[in-house]
C-alpha cells in the first residue's frame, strides 16, 4: 500500500503530504505497532523519501490504539485489509467485553472476538468499497456467526473466499481455520470459492490473486489456477444461513440444486419435518413394563435404535404419557399414573422443566401430539454417518434422537428412496457439522433445507425404482434414480463426493 500511494503521488507530481490521512493501521500492542512503522520506514526509506516526510506519514497512519473502540470515527474507507485477532470474549476483562458487545450487536452467544473486526471493517466501507480480512472462518457455518452472516447477506456481497486449511497461511503453528475473505459494499454478483491445498503457496500470493481474478471475470478457468479448487458460484446464500464453503465444487451443486429446486419444508411439498419428544428423564418416563401406569397413558415409542437395521423395529418401549389432546392429564383421574408420578416425585421435579412449570410438574419436555402416532412418517436418527431414513406406518411416537418426516403429498418410500441417495447425502455433508470423531449431526434446520424435485414431475417407472431401492436399502439405485431427476453427472457427483 505504501508503495502505490508514493508512486501514485509521484505520478501525478503531488507532494507526498497528501496522502497523510490516505492509511489508517490499528495495532494494540504498542510492540507489534512499532514493528509495523519500521517496517514502513523501511519501504519509505527504499524509495527515497527524506527522514522527516517519512517519520510523519508513520506517525499519521499507524496508531496504537484500539481499532474497535475508534473505528465509528475513522472517515469511510475504500479498503478494509486485517488478520484480526482470534481471542474468545471469555479471556478478556469483562468490561471490555462488555463495551464490545454493546457497539457491536453481531457478536452474540461465544462470538470471537474477529466477529466485532468483521462487524466494524465492514461497517466502515464506503459504496463499491471492499474488506479482506484472513481470519478463521468457523462464524460461516456455526451458531456465533449468525447475526454476521445476516449482516453480509442484507448489504454486502460475498466476492471472493478462499479457505485455507491445509494451507500454510501463518509463520507460526496457529490452530485456527483461516479463510481469506473478499467482501464487497455492493449487489451480490457470482462468488468465487476456492480451497487451498498445501502446496499452493509455492506459487506465490501475486499469482494466484491474478488468475483468481482471471477467473472472476470470466477470463480463466478453475483448472487452470494451480493447486487451489475453485468454483464460481452464480447466487449466494440468504439471511442467516450457512456458507458450507470447505469443497468449492459441492458448494457450486448445492447452490445450483438450492436455486433449481424447492426446499423440502416448503408449501409446495406440504412436507412437515419435526423431532421426536424430550422427556427429561428418560430413565422414568420410558419403560417396557405395560402394567406400569394405566394403558392409555402408555405410548409406543421409537427409539434411534429401532430404525439401525434400516426398517422400523420397535423394541417395546413406551413413553410414560402424561398428556391428553387438551392438555396434561389430571393424576386423580389416572391413580396408577399419579401414583407412579408421586413415587418419583422427588426426581421428576428436579428437572427443568417442571421447575418452570410447577403445576404441571409431571410434563415431558416436549408436548406430545397423538396425531402424529398414526401418521405414517420417516424416521430419520440424528447421530449417523449415512442418511438413514426409516418407514414408520403410523405405528410409533418418536424418540427425542428421531427426526420424523411426514407429508401429505409425497409417497414416503418415494421420498425416502431420495434421502437414501447420494444426493441426499449431499446435502446433509454440506450443511451438516461434523462432531468429534466425524459423526455427522442432522438436525432438522438441516433437514429442512435439502431440495427435492417436485412430486409430481417424478414418472411412476422412477417412483417404482425409489421406492424398490428405498425397501431395499440400495443406496446405489436411489442414487442413479436421483441423479436423472436432478440433473447430476456422475463426474459431478463424483468430483463433489471426491472433494
Ligand atoms: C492475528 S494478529 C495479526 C498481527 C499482524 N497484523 C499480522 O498480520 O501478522 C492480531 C493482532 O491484532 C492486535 N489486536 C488485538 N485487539 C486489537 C484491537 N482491539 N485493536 C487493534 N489491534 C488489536 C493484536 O495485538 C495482534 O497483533
Amino acid at each position: 500500500m505504501t508503495e502505490r500511494l508514493i508512486s501514485s503521488c509521484r505520478r501525478q507530481g503531488r507532494p507526498l503530504s497528501d496522502c497523510h490521512n490516505s492509511l489508517i493501521a490499528y495495532e494494540l500492542d504498542s510492540t507489534s505497532a512499532e514493528l509495523g512503522r519500521n517496517a514502513v520506514l523501511n519501504v519509505l526509506s527504499s524509495m527515497n523519501v527524506s527522514c522527516d516526510v517519512a517519520e510523519s506519514l508513520v506517525g499519521s497512519w499507524i496508531r496504537t490504539g484500539d481499532y474497535l473502540f475508534e473505528a465509528f470515527q475513522l472517515a469511510p474507507a475504500n479498503f478494509v485489509i486485517g488478520n484480526p485477532p482470534y481471542v474468545r470474549l471469555e479471556d478478556i476483562p469483562v468490561e471490555v467485553a462488555g463495551a464490545y458487545r454493546n457497539s457491536y450487536p453481531t457478536m452474540t452467544g461465544r462470538a470471537d472476538l474477529y466477529i466485532a473486526f468483521y462487524e466494524a471493517g465492514l461497517s466502515q466501507l464506503r459504496e463499491g468499497g471492499v474488506c479482506a480480512f484472513i481470519c478463521a472462518d468457523r462464524w460461516m457455518l456455526n451458531q456465533y456467526g449468525a447475526k454476521l452472516r445476516s449482516m453480509v447477506t442484507a448489504s454486502f456481497a460475498v466476492e471472493t473466499i478462499v479457505e485455507m486449511h491445509q494451507a500454510n497461511a501463518f509463520d507460526d503453528d496457529v490452530s485456527a481455520y483461516p479463510a481469506i475473505t473478499i467482501i464487497r459494499k455492493a449487489d451480490q454478483r457470482d462468488a468465487l470459492v476456492a480451497s487451498a491445498k498445501p502446496t499452493a503457496e509455492a506459487h506465490g500470493g501475486r499469482l494466484l490473486a491474478g488468475m483468481v481474478n482471471a477467473m472472476r471475470s470470466g477470463q480463466g478457468t478453475s483448472s487452470a489456477i494451480p493447486d487451489l479448487n475453485c468454483a464460481l458460484v452464480h447466487t449466494w446464500f440468504q439471511d442467516a444461513d450457512p456458507w458450507p464453503c470447505s469443497s468449492p465444487a459441492r458448494l457450486a451443486l448445492l447452490r445450483r440444486l438450492e436455486d433449481d429446486f424447492e426446499p423440502l419444508e416448503s408449501p409446495s411439498n406440504a412436507v412437515k419435518v419435526g423431532i421426536g419428544v424430550a422427556t427429561g428423564l428418560d430413565d422414568l418416563f420410558i419403560t417396557k413394563d405395560q402394567s406400569l401406569v394405566e394403558s392409555d397413558r402408555l405410548l409406543p415409542l421409537a427409539m434411534a435404535r429401532d430404525t439401525l437395521s434400516g426398517h422400523m423395529k420397535w423394541s417395546g418401549h413406551y413413553l410414560v404419557d402424561p398428556w391428553l389432546a387438551d392438555g396434561l392429564a389430571d393424576l386423580d383421574a389416572y391413580p396408577r399414573l399419579g401414583k407412579y408420578f408421586e413415587q418419583h416425585a422427588e426426581l421428576v421435579k428436579r428437572r427443568n422443566t417442571a421447575q418452570k412449570n410447577p403445576n404441571g410438574w409431571y410434563r415431558t419436555i416436549d408436548r406430545v401430539n397423538h396425531s402424529l402416532t398414526t401418521r405414517p412418517k420417516l424416521y430419520i436418527p440424528d447421530i449417523k454417518n449415512q442418511f438413514n431414513p426409516v418407514l414408520d406406518r403410523g405405528e410409533t411416537y418418536p424418540h427425542h434422537n428421531l427426526y420424523y418426516v411426514y407429508s401429505d403429498l409425497w409417497d414416503l418410500e418415494v421420498l425416502g428412496g431420495i434421502l437414501l441417495s447420494a444426493v441426499g447425502q449431499l446435502f446433509i455433508e454440506a450443511y451438516g457439522v461434523r462432531m468429534r470423531g466425524g459423526y455427522l449431526r442432522f438436525q432438522a434446520q438441516y433437514l429442512r433445507r435439502i431440495r427435492v424435485p417436485a412430486p409430481g414431475s417424478i414418472s411412476a417407472a422412477n417412483k417404482e425404482e425409489l421406492v424398490q431401492a428405498f425397501r431395499e436399502r440400495d443406496r446405489k439405485h436411489a442414487t442413479d434414480i436421483a441423479l436423472r431427476l436432478y440433473g447430476i453427472s456422475r463426474r459431478e457427483l463424483e468430483t463433489t463426493l471426491g472433494n
